[in-house]
């Protein structure tokens, strides 16, 4: 059986190399091969609820697009017209669910460590759409994917993640994808949205943003998670923008560079809008990506429903 090392997705701390690299073989083998119409048969049989306690456009749409290119019955599940409303606890709306034959559980959560929790307590496969501030590993994935497509390598490649770290479960995430592909992390943001004191990745920073463009092969640069924010960790948007944000007068002596965002983007305010237009931005690749990494995660882990 030709699948991953666990028979979930919840952690990219989880991921192994070989686990890694055998997601991105799956997923190039999807957008090599993928003809608009096509539909595979992993998934025959097989269905798939997709939970989103917190909104998402780009992550439940690619997921559901990837479930229905292999064939499954997918279910969508919107948390704020469930009974969840009356009362009911998350653990018994995912027996509920399990209870109507569904296998595979796509589920985005803004506590972190629901999935994990959850996983606890069934036989079927969940796959991590993002639990608050945690980890959201196949954004990580699809994020290397979309780099390795780009450089055709990932080892030695130098990244600074820039602006609200500490919200960020992107960030979380790419650090350990990144580390175990080999390429070099640092970060750049304000210290109240930088991991000062809890850092156990022992990550450096950069002084400012001149020195991360001069240090850097990519920027990824993160949304500024006002809602999961409490009111006197910035002086002013303005002063972030002035200070952090991204805008093409400042990567212009460098052609070179690549700029990434897993997205939504506040545009003006980590990001200026023309550099939206800059060759050497992935945003919409990025997105592109992570149909076929979805496709991968799940083609591989249903594996784990047939033996
Ligand atoms: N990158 C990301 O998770 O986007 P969504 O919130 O739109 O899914």
């Amino acid at each position: 059986m030709q699948t991953i090392s666990k028979p979930y997705l919840l952690n990219s701390e989880d991921l192994t190399k070989e686990d890694i690299n055998l997601i991105f073989q799956k997923a190039k083998y999807f957008q090599d091969n993928y003809k608009p119409g096509d539909r595979y048969d992993d998934l025959k049989g097989i269905s798939v609820a997709l939970a989103f306690f917190e909104n998402s456009t780009r992550t439940k749409l690619s997921f559901e697009i990837a479930a229905k290119r292999l064939s499954a019955e997918t279910i969508g599940f919107a948390a704020s017209s469930s009974s969840l409303s009356k009362g009911e606890s998350m653990l018994d709306t995912l027996k509920t669910i399990e209870a109507m034959g569904v296998q595979i559980y796509i589920i985005r959560h803004g506590s972190s460590g629901a999935q994990q929790f959850l996983q606890r307590n069934t036989s079927g496969i969940i796959l991590n759409a993002g639990d608050g501030k945690h980890e959201h590993p196949t954004q990580a994935l699809l994020d290397n994917y979309t780099l390795l497509n780009h450089f055709g390598k990932l080892e030695g490649l130098k990244v600074t993640i820039i602006g609200d770290i500490f919200h960020s479960r992107v960030a979380r995430s790419n650090i350990n994808v990144m580390r175990t592909m080999g390429m070099e992390v640092k970060f750049l943001g304000p210290g109240t949205l930088l991991p000062q004191i809890y850092n156990p990745w022992g990550v450096e920073f950069c002084k400012n943003i001149d020195e991360a463009i001069e240090w850097s092969d990519i920027l990824l640069v993160l949304r500024l998670q006002r809602e999961r924010m409490n009111s006197g960790l910035l002086p002013s948007i303005e002063e972030f923008s002035k200070y952090y944000g991204v805008t093409l007068e400042r990567i212009s002596r460098k052609p070179q560079l690549v700029v990434m965002h897993p997205g939504p983007v506040n545009y003006g305010v980590e990001l200026d809008y023309k550099i939206s237009s800059y060759p050497n931005c992935l945003i919409q690749t990025q997105v592109t990506s992570g149909v076929y990494i979805r496709m991968a995660c799940l083609s591989l882990l249903s594996q784990y429903l047939k033996n």
